[in-house]
Parts: structure tokens; sequence; C-alpha cells
């Protein structure tokens, strides 16, 4: 190797880059560069040292000793930066982990039951009380459990397209959404024999145009009762005592006849408004009377579908909905707020104890 031709001049130099990279260097990584640039093998200081061998006696121990000299400056210059950001990255570590522990706390703020789950849980603990069980049913149904069974007959209106919404599932043409809770009072009977007191909460699906009064998806509650000796007087004896308990004691309940295939005589219920108890309001439209649900005693032709003697066996049934209930228990005039998800308008809720 041939020796450098002024290895003091070399030194001056390389004292001078080195300590110009290292205070230059503003990171860490930075100054891990400037110290390979400066000091690594490749340097040329590292040359300088390398090339001791090939200088003269007399000129290799002063060139020797400088270059320890200058790699030791080097070497402190290193260490004191690394000290200088060390404390720096050090300290915006601290302040970006800082904890102000007088800083007053964030309040949670409490969900809050949706209102139709709080009237479903209502009206179902009116109905555990008394001592019916609750079941449930799948929500995408087959034709026998949504209108075969229930003595719905081909032709029969609730089937069309206009109100049903039937899927298009390859292979199996008869899956539907179910269009009323009664689909799982087949299910119920299918699977035990009587007595049966079932109550069966759930979300229908109909092809209804969005109102102040529809929407598309809504909830009801289904009530069955199947036992020897069952009559009309205990459906309605059963209906005013949910009635009573469920919006006071002086709330009388009607019946009008209506048709619906799967119950006969089939009658639709009201009940006395419960915010003029009958004398006429914005709240029942000046009538004195809220309707509820649909109601009547099984037909025979739903008990033989699943099984049960029609001779032996007599029973109730009941549909209610349940957003029509908790309108005017909570006074809201649309019932699209439900589906809103607005918080303004559940956020109102909040402090509304269920009944469960
Ligand atoms: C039925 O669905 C029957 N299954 C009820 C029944 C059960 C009768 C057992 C006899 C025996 P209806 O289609 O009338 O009936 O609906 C029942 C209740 O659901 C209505 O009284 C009303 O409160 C509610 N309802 C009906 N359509 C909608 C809708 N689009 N949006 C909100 N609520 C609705």
């Amino acid at each position: 190797m041939t020796p450098p031709s002024d290895p003091h001049a070399i030194l001056d130099a390389e004292l001078l880059r080195g300590r110009e990279l290292v205070a230059a260097a503003g990171s860490l990584e930075a100054l891990e560069e400037a110290e390979t640039s400066a000091l690594g093998r490749k340097a040329p200081l590292a040359g300088v040292q390398r090339s001791l061998g090939e200088l003269p006696d007399d000129v290799r121990r002063e060139v020797g000793r400088r270059t320890n000299e200058v790699r030791e400056a080097l070497r402190a210059a290193v260490a004191d930066r690394r000290g200088e950001l060390e404390a720096a990255r050090d300290a915006s570590l601290a302040l970006a982990d800082r904890i102000d522990v007088t800083l007053p706390g964030r309040r949670l703020r409490p969900g809050s039951l949706n209102p139709l789950t709080i009237v479903e849980y209502q009206i179902v603990d009116v109905f555990t009380r008394m001592g019916y069980r609750v079941v449930e049913g799948p929500e995408i149904e087959t034709d026998w459990y949504n209108f075969q069974a229930l003595n719905i007959p081909p032709d029969h209106p609730a089937r069309s397209e206009k109100d049903t919404l039937f899927l298009d599932v390859p292979g199996n043409p008869d899956l539907l959404l179910r269009t009323e809770t009664s689909a799982i009072q087949i299910r119920t009977m299918e699977q035990q024999q009587p007595p049966v007191y079932v109550i069966a909460p759930g979300r229908v699906f109909r092809q209804d145009t969005p109102d102040p009064t529809h929407t598309p998806v809504f909830h009801q509650v289904e009530g069955l009762a199947v036992d020897e000796g069952i009559t009309m007087a205990d459906l309605k004896g059963t209906l005013a005592s949910f009635a009573r308990a469920m919006f006071g004691e002086d709330t009388r309940i009607r019946f009008i006849p209506d048709f619906f295939p799967f119950v006969e005589p089939g009658v639709e219920l009201a009940v006395t408004c419960f915010v003029c108890h009958g004398t006429g309001c914005r709240t029942c439209k000046q009538e004195g009377w809220i309707e509820l649900a649909g109601a009547g005693m099984v037909h025979p032709n739903v008990l033989r579908a699943v099984g049960y003697d029609p001779e032996r066996y007599t029973g109730f049934a009941f549909g209610m909905g349940i957003e029509r209930v908790a309108m005017p228990v909570f006074g809201i005039s649309d019932i699209r707020l439900f589906y809103d998800n607005d918080v303004r308008f559940l956020g109102q809720f909040e402090g509304v104890a269920a009944a469960r």
C-alpha cells in the first residue's frame, strides 16, 4: 500500500469533516451514519491507520499518535452528540406520554335500550308472569310454516308478491321472509303436545311502503294457548289482564270482528286510550280506543295440521305490533323514528327502565 503523501493534512481534514458531520446529525440514525463515515472501516482515517506500517520510523510514531488523537476526539464528539439526541428523544416521549392527573375525568355515556326493546320486554314480562314460556322462530321461513299450516290457501291475498318478500334461492323456491310471528305457532305445536302457553316476539317483513304507521320491517309478539276447554272467555280475560298490567288498572278492552284464516272467530283487539282514558285525544285520534292486535280462537284446520285433535283441544292466539304499542306509550307520532338511528331520539330513553 502506498502511504498517503501528506497524512497530517488528511488527519486535519478528517477531524474537521467528522466534527461537522456529527454536529449536523439531527437524529440518532443520522448520527450513526456520521460515525460510520468518520470512523468506519472505509473512512480516510482508517486508511491512514492502515498505512502506518509503510511510513518511515520517525514519521510513523508522530502520525500514529495524531491518528489516535483524531479518533479519540471524534469518538468524544459522537458520544456528546448522542447524549444530546437521546435527551431530546426522551423529553419528547415524556411529553407525548404525559398524564395530567389534575384533568377532570371524561364521563362515559351509558347506552340505553331501544324503546322497542323496552316495550317488548314489558309485554313479555306480563305474559311470563302469567306462566307463558318464551319461544322463537327463524326469520327466513318456508311456505308451509308461514302460509299452508296457518290455513292460508294458495289464493289468499296475504300470499301475493305484493305483501310477501320471497327469497330467490336456487333449488329452494319455498323460502320467504316471515310476514307474521304466527309462523312460530306451528313450529311450537309441532314440537310439543298440549298444554301450550307460549309467547313469541320477533321481527317480521312485508312489502309495505313506509309511512307514519307502517314500516317494511317491524316487530310482533305472538301469543298462543292450547289446552282442553279453552274458550273465547279465556282469550278475553287474558288480554284484559294484559292490558291492565301494561297500561293501567282502568284500561278496558274491545273486540270487533276481523278475519284471519288461522282463527275462527277472529277479532281485532283495541284498548281504551291510556292517555285520555277513552274520552278522545290526539293519541287515539279522538276515538278513545287504540288498536293493538289481531286475535281469535285457533282454527281446527291449524290444530289438524300439527296433529292435534280439535275435538279434544281448543286454543286462542293473538299477535300484536310492538311499534304500534310503543308509539302511544312514548307519545311517538311517526314509526320511522324507531329506525332512523338518531341518537337525539334514542338518547331520550336512557332513563326508562325495562320491566326485565
Ligand atoms: C297479523 O299479522 C296476524 N298474524 C295477527 C294474529 C295473530 C291474528 C294470531 C290472529 C291470531 P296483522 O297483519 O293485522 O295481523 O298485523 C298485526 C299487527 O301488526 C297490527 O295490528 C299492527 O299493530 C302491526 N302491523 C301490521 N303491519 C305493520 C307495518 N307495516 N308496520 C308496523 N306495524 C304493522
